[in-house]
């Protein structure tokens, strides 16, 4: 069964652009933007980048070991223990 969708709301949205976009955005959105996103994931909308942090792997994957398969950021740099805290905050959050 489908989760239940649970980020629509504007406590939300705002912890999300005030927190979590800027990450993305420096991190994440070059390689995975339409039209043709790394992996055929785009981060592109606030509805893809929620869905994945609550539902996908992301969280799983910016904390693997650098050098393993799969880590994001690929060939990057990894995320500060700041950011992975705000993501995961973000995805402990639900809506009223
Ligand atoms: C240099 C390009 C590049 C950057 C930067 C990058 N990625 Fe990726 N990402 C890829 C590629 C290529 C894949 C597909 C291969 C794989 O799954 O490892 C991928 C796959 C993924 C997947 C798995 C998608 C799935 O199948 O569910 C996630 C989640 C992901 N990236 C998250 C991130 C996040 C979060 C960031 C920023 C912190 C990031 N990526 C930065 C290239 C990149």
């Amino acid at each position: 069964m489908f989760p239940e969708l649970s980020y629509d709301c504007s406590q939300l949205t705002e912890y999300y652009s005030e927190n979590i976009q800027p990450i993305i955005e420096s991190n994440c959105i070059g390689c995975h933007q339409n039209p043709s996103p790394a992996g055929n994931v785009s981060f592109d909308s606030y509805e893809s980048v929620a869905m994945n942090i609550k539902y996908g792997s992301i969280l799983e994957r910016i904390q693997r070991e650098v050098n393993e398969t799969g880590f994001m950021p690929k060939y990057g740099s990894p995320l500060s223990q700041g950011d992975i805290l705000k993501i995961t905050t973000f995805r402990d959050m639900s809506c009223p």
